[in-house]
């Protein structure tokens, strides 16, 4: 409170809550995998290298480019998630969704930006839960300039998707605003 006295006490609290008051990736933890859905996996909670999700399954084309994978719950929810989307005229797809410890080192490597990528062992997309997602039909506008983040912004969380990274939230989060990645929690 005392570096950022324009900043209301809740508002100070919640960032202690989240452990903002430490360094990102000082003093990381093992993420606890026995919570299952509901694990945390972000900048100060890791999952280990060779952690392996169960229940992994391939995403159909219908639902995603080629080469996804999720967990069956998660499927299941996405699968009824765009069944209904698709009813409201909206076609959203998965580009991006369980990666290995393996593959988000290599995006890491590629792209060493903490504020757009997570290291190895701190992506959601590693516990199988996570989604990126695009509009079929509408590829030349950003995600959130379609009628489609519109939906899920309505709708997400009927199927137990929430948007992980939004606007104004960067502090908390650690990254960019985005606008496509959405996690399931059930
Ligand atoms: N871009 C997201 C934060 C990830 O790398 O998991
Ligand atoms: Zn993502």
């Amino acid at each position: 409170q005392g570096k950022n006295p324009d900043s209301v006490v809740s508002d100070t609290i919640a960032l202690v809550n989240v452990g903002r008051d430490y360094e990102f990736y000082k003093d990381t933890s093992l993420t606890d995998v026995s919570k299952g859905n509901l694990m945390l996996v972000n900048k100060y909670n890791l999952l280990s290298k060779d952690y392996n999700p169960d229940d992994i399954k391939e995403v159909s084309t219908t639902y995603a480019y080629s080469g996804n994978k999720l967990k069956e719950e998660a499927y299941e929810a996405f699968k009824k998630l765009a069944n209904d989307a698709k009813k409201d005229g909206n076609t959203i797809v998965i580009l991006s969704s369980y990666r290995t410890y393996e593959y988000q080192e290599s995006l890491w490597n590629k792209r060493n930006d903490d504020n757009y990528v997570a290291r190895p062992g701190a992506s959601e997309h590693e516990t199988g839960l996570a989604i990126d997602v695009a509009d079929y039909y509408d590829k030349n506008d950003s995600f959130k300039d379609t009628e489609s983040y519109i939906w899920m912004l309505n709708n997400a969380h009927k199927y137990g998707f929430i948007l992980r990274y939004p606007e104004g939230k960067e502090n908390i989060t650690g990254y960019m605003y985005e606008e496509w990645h959405f996690r399931y929690f059930g």
